[in-house]
């Protein structure tokens, strides 16, 4: 793939811009060749029906079963604000966006967004954000319920750049509100010398993912699926 230089010693560089830049470029090259591929790579060929069926299933499996901690007693989801960090081409938005009242679906390529939104147009609740792959701006400080993110992270070649994203959640969210995010907690295999790219990104132990949590300031609620590629973290925002 065309202008997919790997990128040496990301946590040296200390310059996320450079990071961002390499994701928006990496990414919206996916967008132009095959986006539901590199959105879900299990079939290279999707029909409408089957694609945004797969986004249901995962709906159902890693939110509905958090959904009453989600709304916190008593509240609807529809009377909830959400953001789907890594939107891609709508998949998972589709589902959100008909369970909770306001969806901000959020991606660093512009090339994703734009086939979400032809494909979502129509949804009303939905507000599309292109994002400069480390922040959440321009969503105000604490106007959000719930952030999520799901096979987005694990793409991430820079531990600074989500930590960029869970400082961010931490500010979007109202007190209260909760942050739902996949990690790849995978092992390095240690007679390879991988170095992170958009594709393969970064890995955290779980300590590194509690220390990430603990220092943007959220509570860790429960951690799952630790030293896999689906490790999941559910964190709340203090009241
Ligand atoms: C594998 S796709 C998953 C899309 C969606 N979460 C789903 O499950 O259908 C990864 C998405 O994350 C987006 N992405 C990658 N790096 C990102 C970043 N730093 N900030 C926001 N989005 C990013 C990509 O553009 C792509 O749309």
């Amino acid at each position: 793939m065309q202008n997919m230089d790997t990128i040496q010693d990301i946590d040296n560089i200390q310059d996320l811009e450079i990071v961002a830049r390499q994701m928006r470029m990496d990414w919206d090259e996916r967008a132009l060749q095959n986006p539901r591929f590199f959105v879900q790579s299990a079939k290279s060929e999707w029909d409408d029906a089957e694609f945004f069926r797969s986004g249901e299933v995962n709906v159902a499996n890693e939110v509905m079963p958090d959904i009453h901690r989600i709304c916190g007693g008593s509240r609807s989801p529809r009377e909830l604000t959400m953001v789907e960090i890594g939107c891609g081409v709508g998949r998972m938005t589709r589902m959100l966006s008909a369970l909770f009242g306001k969806v901000y679906a959020v991606d660093v390529s512009a090339g994703m967004i734009n086939s979400a939104r032809r494909a979502l147009g129509d949804y009303r609740n939905i507000e599309f954000l292109l994002t400069d792959g480390k922040s959440l701006y321009p969503i105000p400080a604490d106007t959000v319920d719930f952030v999520f993110t799901f096979i987005v992270l694990q793409h991430i070649p820079s531990k600074d750049v989500i930590k960029s994203y869970f400082h961010e959640a931490f500010r979007i969210l109202k007190p209260g509100g909760v942050f739902k995010a996949q990690l790849n907690g995978a092992a390095e295999d240690p007679q390879t010398q991988r170095v992170p790219d958009t594709w393969d990104g970064v890995r955290f132990s779980t300590q590194e993912m509690e220390d990430l949590a603990s220092s943007s300031g959220f509570q860790m609620e429960s951690i799952t699926g630790c030293d896999t590629q689906y490790c999941w973290v559910f964190l709340r925002k203090p009241w």
